[in-house]
């Protein structure tokens, strides 16, 4: 079993990677392999709409980050998605990131798990949090929570280190992360299918 937890924010060592570092090593504790991905500092461009994507297979006609990771999403079972609160909301390279590989994609992640983190200095982090979730939630995805919402308060690693009540609140995010990919796993073996979903009527209210 495999879990991707992605970084979102400018920092590789900083509170966001931090709180996902905090998630991974319960996971591993639980024998549950996991890869950090840091988006890194560089401009991730934003979905156009040309619905290249849908038209071939399934590949952003931008050959950069969002394909590298949708080349492992297949054998995953897991997503953590992290990011830092800029103006109570993802950062601009998360919700580029997140926006192209989930366009068109709801099929790949049915059925995975997926949690949202968020660090922040002091505001916004729920709203950033409700964000993050609704791709997941608009992908037939299974939302882990935790003991708090998924979040964790500084403005650099050493002052998140001291939120205790976050670094627990990721922990606890990793327990249940790992119960229920376990649970997963056993449902499989007792033969339990994951749902079947019914061909997608799109209604846009104009007929
Ligand atoms: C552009 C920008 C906007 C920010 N907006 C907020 C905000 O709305 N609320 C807040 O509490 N902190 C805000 N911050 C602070 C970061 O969210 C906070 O320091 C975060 O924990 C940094 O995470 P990182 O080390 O992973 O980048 C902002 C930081 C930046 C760079």
């Amino acid at each position: 079993m495999k879990v991707l937890l992605v970084n979102g924010g400018p920092h590789k060592d900083g509170c966001t990677n931090l709180a996902l570092e905090e998630v991974a090593k319960i996971l591993n504790q639980e024998n549950i392999e996991t890869e950090i991905i840091w988006l890194g500092t560089k401009p991730v461009g934003g979905c156009i709409g040309c619905n290249h994507c849908i038209k071939t297979n399934n590949r952003c006609f931008m050959d950069d980050k969002v394909n590298e990771f949708l080349d492992k999403v297949e054998a995953a079972d897991g997503f953590v998605f992290g990011s830092p609160v800029h103006f109570a909301s993802a950062s601009g390279n998360l919700t580029s990131f997140l926006d192209r590989v989930f366009y068109g994609r709801g099929k790949m992640f049915a059925g995975k798990l997926c949690a949202s983190v968020v660090s922040c200095r002091r505001g916004g982090a729920s709203s950033t949090f409700d964000q993050l979730n609704k791709y997941a939630l608009i992908s037939n995805m299974f939302i882990v929570g935790s003991s708090y919402w998924n979040q964790i308060h500084g403005t650099n690693r050493e002052e998140a280190m001291q939120d205790l009540e976050g670094l627990q609140t990721m922990r606890n995010l990793g327990r249940n992360m790992a119960y229920m990919l376990k649970c997963i796993e056993e449902a499989k073996n007792k033969n339990i299918k994951k749902p079947e979903y019914e061909s997608t009527v799109k209604t846009n209210f104009i007929r």
